[in-house]
């Protein structure tokens, strides 16, 4: 098994000749040329994507990737060699440290790290049970967490005794996929096998496998944006395939989303690490600031400040804009933060934590999550349409930002959550305990500081007057405009 000492001193060592591009062998090694002799007749379409790779000219065969120590635990002997099907960050990262080391660094990696989370609960209880059963996991797994989580996020890879790997946990290239070295990560979620070809990798559509769909649509988004509408118009003047690829340089028509979060700009070299140029995680309930959640997960990258990432970030954007458009489209986008968070999600949090004591509770008075209508509400309020307005207003998508995000959030918090609080208030007052008599009170309480708050005392009627006179004037002249 690969230590983390080895990857430090291969670091070390890479890092004291200087050298971050790795070396070319001068010809194929015999293993690999051994591995090729049936290969090439048993996967005609493997051998033919890997003689079109870079590696191919580069010497790189089967063997570097594949080749295992007898000590791996997913090493087997197969025609006189150890080696290894699943080919870690740590097999690539004896050639390429740089971008192992980043994205090992990066949120990416610890992608797998969402057992135990509330979206968990979902896979494992509520969507799903735990009869998929396999070999190495007799009292089973989840089928829907195998075939949908864990293929965006990464499964625990099992090996079994044979060495064969577990079919609950292979095939997948999750991107925080746990694999058997005890690494994080999958580099394939990205670089398809086995042409590994950054044209591929600069494309939008390689991060729509997971940044799409109702809880984080920046594929949609994309697509919906100028930037995207200027791609598709005009791939072929991407310059995609070329090895050198500096925004303003070598390409200037259109950013893809490698563009703005890892590729090259005249000041910036690629990184792997796609949180050095975001400011903001709008993922969470409430908006973090990157660093800070990054020192939550213990990322070294922890100690770069969010501004230093937005500066990061907007020397992309000027690379085709000039600065007062980008600085003022930033406003505009915090504005939009700033609006989520105070009419919907400090308010509904608030709500629903103080229903919560009114739920459906287990023996030992536990909350029972996802067991009441509102639990649903709450979760898609924040969850799906509260992410889709923040992401949709940072990169440029107005349809996402307003009729699938703040038209949603309100139509669901007025017309569903509210009422579904109203509901919860009412059996409480008419219970016999008293403890829900009391907990039904509280919230009665924060109900009505909530309605009666600016933000949503427009519902009773009660505009501020001077608001309410302009608010008529600007109806009046609109009437009388398309009498
Ligand atoms: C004598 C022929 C032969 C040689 C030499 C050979 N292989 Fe294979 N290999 C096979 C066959 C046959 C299979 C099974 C293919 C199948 O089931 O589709 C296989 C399967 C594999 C698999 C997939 C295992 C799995 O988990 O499904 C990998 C990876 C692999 N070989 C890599 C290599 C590498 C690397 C070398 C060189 C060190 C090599 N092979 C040399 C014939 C060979
Ligand atoms: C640059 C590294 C690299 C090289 C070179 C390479 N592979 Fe792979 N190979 C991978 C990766 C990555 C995977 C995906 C395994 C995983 O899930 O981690 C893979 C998967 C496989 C698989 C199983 C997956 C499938 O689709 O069936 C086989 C078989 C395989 N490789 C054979 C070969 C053979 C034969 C060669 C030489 C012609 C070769 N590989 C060259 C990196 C490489
Ligand atoms: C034995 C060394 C070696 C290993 C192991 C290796 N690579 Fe490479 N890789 C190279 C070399 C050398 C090049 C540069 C080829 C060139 O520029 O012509 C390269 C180039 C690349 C490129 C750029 C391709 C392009 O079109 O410019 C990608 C992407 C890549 N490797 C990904 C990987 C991944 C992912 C792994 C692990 C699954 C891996 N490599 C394993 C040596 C290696
Ligand atoms: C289609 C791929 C995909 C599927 C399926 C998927 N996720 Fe995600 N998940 C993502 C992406 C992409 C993000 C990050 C979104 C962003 O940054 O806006 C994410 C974010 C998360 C987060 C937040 C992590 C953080 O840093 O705050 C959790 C927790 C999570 N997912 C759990 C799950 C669970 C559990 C399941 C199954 C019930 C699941 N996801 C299904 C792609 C997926
Ligand atoms: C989130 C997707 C993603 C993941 C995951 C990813 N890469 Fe990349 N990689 C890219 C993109 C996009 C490029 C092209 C960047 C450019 O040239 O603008 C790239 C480029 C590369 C290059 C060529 C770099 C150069 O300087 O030209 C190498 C080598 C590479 N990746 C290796 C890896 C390895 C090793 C891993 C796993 C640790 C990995 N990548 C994981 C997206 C990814
Ligand atoms: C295989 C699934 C997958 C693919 C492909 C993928 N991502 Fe992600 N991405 C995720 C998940 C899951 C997360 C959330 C990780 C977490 O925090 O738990 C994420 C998080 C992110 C983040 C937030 C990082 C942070 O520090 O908060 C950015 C930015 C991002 N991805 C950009 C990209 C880009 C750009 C690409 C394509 C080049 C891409 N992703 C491809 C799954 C994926
Ligand atoms: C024009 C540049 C640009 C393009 C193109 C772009 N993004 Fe972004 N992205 C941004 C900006 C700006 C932010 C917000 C940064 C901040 O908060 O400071 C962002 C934020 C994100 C986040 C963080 C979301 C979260 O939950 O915190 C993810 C994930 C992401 N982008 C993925 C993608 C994907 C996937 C694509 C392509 C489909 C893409 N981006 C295309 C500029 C871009
Ligand atoms: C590779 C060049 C390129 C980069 C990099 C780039 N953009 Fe753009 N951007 C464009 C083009 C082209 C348009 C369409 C211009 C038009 O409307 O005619 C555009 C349009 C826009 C618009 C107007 C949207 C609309 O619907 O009217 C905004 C806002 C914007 N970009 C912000 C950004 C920000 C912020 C960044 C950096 C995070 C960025 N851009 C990076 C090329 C780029």
């Amino acid at each position: 098994m690969k230590t983390k000492f080895q990857s430090i001193i291969i670091l070390c060592v890479i890092l004291a000749i200087g050298i971050s591009t790795p070396q070319i062998p001068a010809q194929l090694s015999e293993e690999s040329k051994e591995c090729m002799q049936c290969h090439k007749e048993v996967n005609v379409s493997l051998y033919q994507q890997w003689g079109s790779s870079k590696h191919y000219g580069a010497n790189v065969g089967c063997y570097e990737c594949h080749r295992a120590e007898i000590s791996d635990v997913d090493a087997f002997e197969h025609e006189d060699y150890y080696i290894s099907t699943i080919v870690s960050p740590l097999d690539c990262a004896r050639c390429h440290e740089t971008e192992v080391d980043e994205f090992l660094n990066s949120h990416h990696s610890k992608a797998g790290r969402i057992m135990g989370s509330l979206d968990n609960v979902l896979a494992e209880v509520v969507e799903g049970n735990s009869k998929f059963i396999t070999e190495g996991f007799p009292h089973g797994n989840s089928a829907a967490a195998v075939n949908g989580c864990w293929q965006c996020h990464g499964s625990q890879v099992k090996v079994l005794e044979d060495g064969r790997l577990d079919p609950a946990t292979w095939p997948n290239t999750g991107m925080g996929r746990i694999n058997p070295d005890g690494s994080e990560g999958a580099c394939s979620a990205c670089h398809q096998r086995h042409e590994f070809s950054v044209a591929q990798a600069r494309r939008p559509e390689n991060c729509g496998k997971c940044h799409l769909g109702p809880d984080h649509p920046q594929k949609e988004i994309y697509e919906e944006s100028k930037h995207g509408i200027n791609f598709f118009a005009n791939v072929d003047r991407m310059n995609l395939s070329s090895s050198k690829w500096v925004v303003g340089e070598d390409y200037d028509i259109a950013p893809t989303c490698a563009t703005c979060h890892m590729s090259a700009t005249a000041n910036q070299s690629i990184t792997h690490n796609i949180g050095l140029r975001i400011k903001w995680n709008n993922r969470p309930v409430h908006s973090k600031l990157s660093h800070e959640t990054d020192a939550k997960w213990g990322l070294e990258s922890s100690n770069i400040h969010a501004d230093t990432r937005r500066n990061n970030m907007q020397d992309v954007c000027v690379a085709c804009h000039n600065s007062n458009f980008t600085d003022n489209f930033f406003i505009q986008y915090e504005g939009l933060i700033d609006l989520y968070d105070d009419k919907y999600a400090t308010p509904g949090e608030a709500l629903y934590k103080a229903a919560v004591p009114l739920l459906k509770k287990d023996d030992e008075g536990n909350h029972i999550a996802f067991s009441d209508k509102i639990d649903f509400t709450w979760f898609e309020i924040w969850h799906h349409e509260g992410r889709r307005a923040r992401h949709a207003a940072s990169m440029m998508a107005p349809d996402y930002t307003h009729w699938h995000g703040t038209y949603d959030l309100a139509k669901n918090f007025y017309s569903e959550l509210i009422p579904e609080i109203e509901e919860i208030i009412e059996h409480g007052l008419n219970s016999d305990n008293k403890d829900d008599v009391k907990a039904a009170k509280n919230l009665q309480k924060v109900l009505e500081e909530t309605m009666h708050s600016d933000n949503h005392k427009w519902i009773e009627g009660k505009l501020d007057p001077d608001e309410k006179e302009r608010r008529k004037k600007a109806a009046d002249e609109f009437k009388s405009r398309y009498k």
